[in-house]
């Protein structure tokens, strides 16, 4: 729980920021003191139904009105790099959404600029603190998979829709791989350390100017990791396998749930049998957890955003680091420009680039 008094800003009154305010909510010591939207009307909106008791549409003026010490950067990843370090330079520390930036040289420009006043960066890598994955990263640190040999991440992308009406998110053939890519690179990432390649398979831009099938390599620093990137498979895939000497880690990102296969010193009928049954019994588990806690309202929508930002006004109080430093945020960033890279490189003849990339 948050000790001194933290006076918390909003920019951005889009959906994910309808979360973060929840969250927020919930934190002694922590009031969210005004929301900035380009919209005026939906800041308006925002605020009255959040009970925020001040909006606005200009950054500047917010921050000299109100002087909050955490803003939260809720807009479109075009947007982060100047908006953080903007209210950076005027005072604050910046709770970033994911990715954090749409360049390596713009995370450089917002760490630099976080070095030189003083301030903390998180960036949203919230998967990393869903309560699944916490139970990962215990087992994994003491030991329960042993030394782990892989790890790999499946993640579906929402295929833009018919009526996109130029929402960021669905604005050209790149924009859902950046809205959707940082969660399994990260999720990899936790485990195989940095990337010490990148190496890409996927068709460049079909003819509709649509990203499909993506497959990465990334040979790491502590093992290798593979992610894939699927329009195609149904049903919608969030999943993440870490492959260790002990044992295996299944994690369903979509249902929260974890299984956990292990090699049994058994009679191999017996141990047949326990491969099918023991990970049956731990689903059987897992799904009663998950909806009790969510029935229960232990767990809101979104659990691992809450977590990081408690982790993130946690470590302000109490100097410590930020629980995903703009570092992080930078090596997130750094692999997905690399992806984009890849899949503009050497398009085949017949396949005509419709897409231009706003940068
Ligand atoms: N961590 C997660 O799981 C998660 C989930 C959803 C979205 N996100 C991230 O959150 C961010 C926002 O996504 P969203 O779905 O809430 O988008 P959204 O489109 O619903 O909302 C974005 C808001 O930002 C406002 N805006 C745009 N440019 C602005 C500017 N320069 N100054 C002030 N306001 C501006 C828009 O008017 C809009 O209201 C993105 O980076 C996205 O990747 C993260």
């Amino acid at each position: 729980m948050s000790k001194r008094n933290n006076r918390v800003a909003l920019i951005g009154a889009g959906r994910i920021a309808a979360v973060h305010r929840g969250f927020i909510r919930g934190i002694a010591g922590a009031e969210v003191v005004a929301v900035c939207d380009a919209d005026a009307a939906l800041a308006e909106t925002f605020a009255s139904e959040k009970g925020i008791p001040n909006h606005y549409t200009s950054i500047d003026e917010m921050m000299s009105a109100k002087q909050p010490n955490i803003v939260h950067i809720c807009t479109p990843p075009a947007t982060h790099a100047n908006l953080a370090i903007r209210v950076m330079e005027q005072g604050a520390n910046v709770f970033v959404e994911k990715p954090m930036a749409m360049s390596v040289e713009d995370c450089d420009r917002m760490i630099e600029t976080a070095e030189r006043y003083g301030r903390r960066i998180c960036v949203d890598h919230n998967r990393l603190m869903d309560p699944v994955m916490q139970k990962v990263h215990k087992l994994v640190a003491k030991g329960g998979l042993g030394d782990i040999v892989t790890v790999e991440a499946h993640q579906g992308v929402n295929p833009p829709e018919d009526d996109t009406g130029g929402h960021w998110s669905v604005a050209d053939a790149f924009a859902p791989l950046y809205n959707l890519g940082p969660h399994p690179l990260y999720l990899v990432e936790a485990f195989s350390g940095p990337a010490r390649d990148i190496i890409v398979q996927g068709a460049p831009i079909a003819s509709d100017g649509v990203l499909r099938e993506i497959r990465i390599m990334l040979p790491g620093e502590k093992c290798d990791a593979f992610v894939s990137f699927s329009m195609g498979a149904q049903p919608y895939l969030n999943h993440l396998a870490i492959y260790g000497t002990k044992a295996t880690a299944r994690v369903n990102l979509n249902t929260m749930t974890l299984v956990v296969e292990r090699d049994r010193k058994l009679p191999k009928m017996v141990a047949k049998l326990l491969a099918n049954l023991d990970p049956a019994a731990q689903m059987v588990q897992a799904t009663i957890s998950v909806t009790l806690a969510v029935l229960l309202r232990r767990m809101k929508t979104y659990p691992g955003i809450g977590n990081t930002i408690r982790a993130f006004y946690r470590s302000l109080d109490e100097g410590d680091p930020s629980p995903n430093s703009g570092f992080s945020g930078r090596e997130n960033v750094r692999v997905l420009r690399a992806i984009e890279s890849a899949l503009r490189k050497d398009p085949p003849a017949d396949q005509e680039r419709e897409i231009t990339w706003n940068s």
